[in-house]
């Protein structure tokens, strides 16, 4: 697998955000989520109050705002591909009141044509999206052609598959499935390592600054329903590659072991933020 290829088995990998775009919102609103997670990517970073800020597929808007709020006489650019999820982003930051916030539809592949990339953004961020990017590397290039020297490019990494001891168990009933089915399960559970992102934006003109854990915590209801947002429901245990009849079986599997979540506690969510800084 190369540096801007695929992770080898992200679910989430190129699939269409439109059809989740409601229930996305509604799961924010009532839960926060996705803008503890995207705090903890921004708050270190050091934007200041008349920083520019490019931002990469900004979904329904939980990063923009945590964004915002720390630039109000600067300004935030958000590129996003799904209309319908850019449209709830805008609504959002309209009833929000933030009015330094501009939108550009489109996927981040496309950056160069869609920003005509001049150099002008302090900082580039990305919450819960990076390795859903195809083109990392191209990626890369475009997001720092399009800061100034010396500009701040950062995103973070959930880290689903830690073997906690709960995971191991997840683990060893999917293996148990492919191995069934005479699945390679070392390839199968490859993944972009850490190095491979930081190879990935070392090639595109960064350097790495910064590679640290945070943790989110999540309640096992807010879980529930976050499993039941359409894209979430649809491809979690369907995993990339995998022929649809191996993919159902691992499904049912972890349901009938309740392997997923076994217990009404909260969880710490582990995410990774990795901070780079161009030339
Ligand atoms: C998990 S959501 C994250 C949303 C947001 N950053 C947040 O803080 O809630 C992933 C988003 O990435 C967008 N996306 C995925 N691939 C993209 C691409 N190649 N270009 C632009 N947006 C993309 C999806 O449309 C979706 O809205």
């Amino acid at each position: 697998m190369t540096c801007g290829g695929l992770s080898s088995n992200s679910p989430l990998a190129g699939t269409d955000w439109d059809g989740s775009a409601r229930a996305y919102d509604r799961f924010e609103k009532k839960w926060h989520y996705y803008f503890r997670v995207a705090e903890g990517l921004v708050r270190p970073l050091g934007i200041e109050r008349d920083s520019r800020v490019l931002e990469l597929a900004c979904g329904t808007g939980a990063c923009t705002l945590a964004l915002s709020r720390r630039c109000p006489s600067g300004e935030v650019v958000c590129v996003e591909r799904s209309a319908p999820m850019m449209d709830m982003a805008r609504k959002n930051a309209r009833s929000a009141r933030r009015e330094n916030v501009s939108f550009v539809q489109g996927d981040v592949s496309r950056l160069p044509e869609l920003l005509a990339c001049e150099a002008r953004f302090d900082f580039a961020v990305c919450n819960s999206a990076f390795w859903q990017f195809p083109k990392s590397v191209q990626v890369g290039e475009a997001v720092r052609k399009s800061l100034k020297p010396g500009g701040v490019f950062a995103f973070n990494l959930p880290s689903l598959f830690s073997l906690t001891k709960e995971r191991r168990l997840y683990r060893d009933a999917v293996d148990e499935v492919l191995g069934k089915h005479g699945i390679d399960r070392r390839r199968f559970w490859r993944r972009r390592k850490r190095e491979d992102y930081h190879a990935s934006v070392e090639r595109a003109g960064f350097t790495v600054v910064k590679d640290t854990h945070y943790y989110v915590v999540v309640q096992a209801r807010e879980m529930m329903e976050w499993r039941s947002i359409p894209i979430f429901a649809r491809r979690w245990g369907n995993f990339a590659g995998l022929p649809a009849g191996v993919s159902a079986e691992i499904s049912s599997t972890i349901r009938k072991r309740r392997l997923l979540w076994p217990d009404d506690r909260g969880r710490r969510s582990r995410w990774r933020m990795i901070m780079s800084i161009g030339e």
